[in-house]
């Protein structure tokens, strides 16, 4: 798994995805640029989640709110009091370790050894293996399970106590995920807020402190009224956001798993007081089919319920993927009741109150929201996609299978050879597909290379015209997965392609 992490992590700087942050001096920690493959990609994500939000929901509207926002939102949100995390230093390895990334590792070590049992237990039992019924009923399963919901707990209970001193004994008790357990040579706990700071006006003094959003969402609450009230909407609506977010993660590590400049696509749903958990089941199933839609596999995801709740949810779920370091958080579903509205309405003294016509009365609405990580969906994708593949005539290829609607480039033209008014008709070919889909054109190398290239990149279609094109109007067109080719006519070229990228 750690070669395959390595292997996507170098194809994607190999073919212009991803890049380290200001690499000519050595790069900035946890901060990544997106190459022209990979700012295509990445927009086509977004796209395909704003779409299927806003255009395919006659009740959801779109956002663009400001990074930057008056400072008291983050008081009432409770990001300035509650978005912190005990870190602790390892004065031997000189190591940094987080609560909340502690636990997730933990959680992940246990359960790839429930599923070496059940994986065991599936070779011994055969056909008569029941998954669910291993897991309710087996001594080692529920066993494990427990210590999962013990070390969690305990790990919470210290977050939300800032009971530094349990924290301390916690690690060194278990020595969850750190090679030192048993050293002694820890410095104090500390607490840390997530938050970036920065300054707003000209001198020092007169300067007023700002923050750089640590969520989407907060942009959405503050604008429920003004959206609600242009909008006419009705409850139950939601609204739509992908932005930028900022948190000076203490650990980031993995990629752009964790990152501390990373995008959100977040969606607040208003609804009714008491009609919270219908949404909440409702949201879940959707978005995990949105996911499904992609391609990449049912067995790559699942869900994970929490027990244990922040202090503004009544219910709480992420969807996990299966990523080359194994199952994380991809997205969150959270059932925000009515804190943060009500929170915003106390602090700014302003009602965030909706007229029901039904009910004729007013009321907080509550709220359900899905929250993503574009760069998490971007590596979900990218890594699933990146294939070893074995050829039948005992050659191999490298592959990249992306879902050929988010794909960069959704068609290359080849040219067979470089003369004979080929690359001309090529051209031609380019001129009249460009406006509508992001195509490339390539003369480079024997045709065998320049197929390879464009599968490396992702490119779901190769397009090549040869000499007989000059007699016919018809090119062959190639299929990057099956790798077959058929003759087609040019004037069908946009019809073929739409079929292929259209959702
Ligand atoms: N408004 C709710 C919220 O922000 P969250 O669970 O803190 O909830 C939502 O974040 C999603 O944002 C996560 O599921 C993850 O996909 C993404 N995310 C959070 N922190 C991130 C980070 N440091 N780097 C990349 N993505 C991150």
């Amino acid at each position: 798994q750690e070669d395959k992490f390595k292997k996507v992590i170098a194809h994607a700087k190999e073919y212009g995805y991803i890049f380290g942050s200001s690499e000519i001096y050595d790069g900035l920690s946890a901060v990544y640029d997106y190459g022209q493959n990979g700012a295509e990609l990445k927009k086509n994500i977004r796209e395909y989640w704003w779409k299927s939000m806003v255009y395919m929901h006659q009740n959801i509207v779109g956002l663009d709110a400001a990074i930057f926002m008056h400072p008291t939102t983050w008081k009432a949100s409770g990001h300035v009091d509650a978005f912190n995390d005990p870190l602790i230093d390892n004065k031997d390895s000189k190591k940094r370790y987080r609560a909340d990334v502690l636990v997730e590792d933990f959680r992940e070590k246990i359960n790839q050894k429930i599923e070496k049992d059940i994986t065991k237990a599936k070779k011994r039992f055969g056909d008569a293996f029941n998954e669910d019924e291993f897991r309710s009923t087996n001594p080692n399963v529920l066993r494990r399970q427990k210590e999962i919901d013990r070390i969690t707990a305990e790990l919470t209970r210290v977050q939300e106590e800032n009971d530094l001193a349990g924290f301390k004994q916690l690690i060194e008790d278990l020595g969850i995920g750190c090679p030192e357990s048993g050293s002694k040579n820890w410095t104090d706990v500390r607490q840390f807020n997530l938050m970036f700071g920065t300054k707003l006006g000209a001198s020092a003094e007169s300067a007023t402190d700002l923050y750089l959003r640590p969520e989407t969402a907060q942009g959405i609450f503050v604008n429920f009224l003004n959206v609600q009230k242009t909008g006419r909407m009705k409850i139950p609506f939601g609204i739509a956001q992908t932005g930028k977010a900022f948190r000076n993660e203490i650990v980031a590590r993995q990629f752009i798993f964790r990152m501390r400049e990373f995008e959100q696509m977040e969606m607040q749903f208003f609804v009714r007081p008491g009609e919270e958990m219908k949404w909440y089941e409702y949201w879940k199933e959707t978005r995990l089919n949105w996911h499904l839609s992609l391609g990449l596999g049912r067995e790559n995801y699942r869900f994970h319920d929490h027990d244990k709740l922040a202090h503004y949810a009544n219910a709480a779920a992420d969807i996990e993927f299966n990523f080359p370091f194994g199952f994380k958080e991809l997205e969150g579903i959270h059932s925000r009741t009515d804190f943060d509205l009500k929170a915003h309405e106390e602090y700014s003294g302003k009602k965030l109150q909706f007229f029901d016509p039904e009910l004729k009365e007013s009321y907080v609405p509550y709220v359900v929201e899905t929250s993503v990580g574009l760069d998490r969906m971007f590596l979900a994708v990218f890594s699933t996609a990146l294939q070893d593949e074995e050829l039948e005539d005992g050659s191999s290829r490298v592959v990249l299978k992306l879902p050929a609607v988010v794909a960069p480039i959704k068609a290359a033209i080849l040219p067979l050879v470089k003369k004979d008014g080929l690359p001309e008709v090529a051209e031609k070919i380019v001129e009249n597909l460009k406006w509508t889909f992001n195509v490339a054109y390539d003369e480079k190398d024997a045709i065998g290379r320049r197929y390879r290239r464009q599968d490396a990149a992702g490119t779901p279609i190769c397009i090549t015209v040869d000499h007989d094109t000059l007699n016919d109007e018809t090119v062959t067109i190639r299929d990057r997965d099956t790798m077959e080719q058929k003759r087609v006519p040019i004037s069908e070229l946009k019809s073929i392609i739409s079929e292929k990228v259209d959702p």
